[in-house]
């Protein structure tokens, strides 16, 4: 009997997501002769029943194309804006899936997409995902699709930046996305030889940066990259947020519970600028004129590159696989050459920080990079 499958992109966009729809799609239909059914905006569209019939004409052409052909959106099932208000629509969703008559849905996402699809799964639908993302941070997954591009993306600003950085003696802080973990500012930072490099998972000290930087300038090179990852935070913040976690714990009533979680939240995501005022701290502390170049969204643009192109199409290629062996509620993880079914309860609500010991920071240290700590 045919299997029908739906597909959907949630969370934020990231080069690959396309190559993954076209090897869960072309695996699906060319060896299992099973129909695919694309549905719009993430589970917007699984709510609102907008979908499209993905055939092997439609999944012609899409490998080289950034993006989603599906198009994507940060909704949540159980939390979905409608007429205004947010609103639980994980029925309609599990009604809508029964109408398509789904054998199968794949969620391609990252962290919140996981979260989602197990909320799914436990609700009796049959989900698998796939780990998207350019901060990966996904959970169980070597890597994520996405990730490699942004690398590439992030190291050629960094090497174009040196060149105007050395002509005019300053410093150039270079913000790199991430979210919460430095995976691509830690990458990046060391293929194009930051001089500096922030990431969350090390609060950093401004003395000791300025200190890295005057030592620089003292040997004769008189510029510096400092290559900061948007969630990088000082020691300051660092304590201040332990600070509310303790405030949070001890916590007797629900207002109390209720303002320190929404001093916690205005802590880790109210730091818009922060950037901008490292920048003038260094500049103050260092006299040495400084600059900004905030690389956002270009980092999840354009094409993908060949090394994403390969893991989405093989950990698609591998979800089809799974589909038809039967195997749900797991997402298509890659652990070395190999695609690795990993239930969602291990993956879901937990984020891959880089670990301290990881060998990339011992790295950076080794090649002189200054991490912010005053660590070697
Ligand atoms: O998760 C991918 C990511 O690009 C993060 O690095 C960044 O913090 C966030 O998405 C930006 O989200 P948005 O596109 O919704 O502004």
């Amino acid at each position: 009997m045919t299997q029908y499958i739906g597909i959907l992109t949630a969370g934020g966009d990231s080069p690959g997501l396309n190559a993954a729809i076209r090897g869960v799609g072309k695996t699906a239909i060319g060896r299992y002769a099973m129909e695919v059914i694309g549905f719009r905006d993430g589970f917007r569209g699984l709510v609102e029943n907008r979908s499209v019939r993905l055939d092997t004409s439609s999944l012609a052409g899409i490998l080289t194309v950034g993006g989603t052909i599906l198009g994507t959106s940060r909704e949540k099932p159980h939390r979905m804006l409608v007429g205004g208000k947010a609103q639980d629509m994980t029925a309609a969703i599990v009604d809508n899936y029964r109408a398509s008559h789904l054998d199968a849905l794949v969620c391609l996402g990252g962290g919140g997409t996981q979260k989602n699809a197990l909320r799914l799964k436990q609700q009796g639908l049959h989900v698998i995902t796939l780990p998207k993302t350019i901060d990966n941070d996904v959970f169980g997954t070597d890597l994520t699709f996405g990730f490699d591009t942004a690398l590439g993306i992030a190291t050629e600003a960094i090497d174009r930046l040196h060149s105007t950085a050395h002509s005019h003696h300053r410093i150039i802080v270079v913000e790199i996305m991430g979210h919460r973990v430095g995976w691509l500012a830690l990458g990046a930072g060391i293929a194009g030889g930051a001089d500096v490099i922030l990431l969350p998972e090390i609060p950093y000290d401004v003395e000791a940066v300025a200190g890295a930087i005057r030592k620089r300038l003292r040997s004769g090179r008189s510029f510096s990259i400092v290559a900061v990852a948007e969630g990088a935070i000082s020691r300051e913040e660092a304590e201040a947020i332990v600070q509310a976690e303790a405030t949070l714990s001890a916590a007797g009533d629900k207002q109390e519970v209720k303002q320190a979680k929404r001093l916690i939240r205005s802590l880790e995501n109210g730091r818009g600028g922060h950037t901008l005022a490292l920048a003038r701290q260094l500049e103050d502390l260092t006299g040495l004129e400084s600059r900004v170049t905030i690389l956002g969204h270009l980092q999840r643009g354009g094409t993908p590159s060949a090394a994403d192109r390969l893991l989405a199409t093989r950990l698609g290629s591998a979800c089809a696989d799974l589909i038809h062996q039967g195997r749900f509620g797991v997402m298509v993880a890659a652990r070395g050459e190999a695609a690795v079914p990993v239930p969602l309860e291990e993956v879901a609500g937990r984020r891959k920080c880089i670990p301290l010991d990881h060998p990339w920071i011992e790295t950076a240290r080794n090649v002189g990079s200054c991490l912010g700590d005053g660590g070697r």
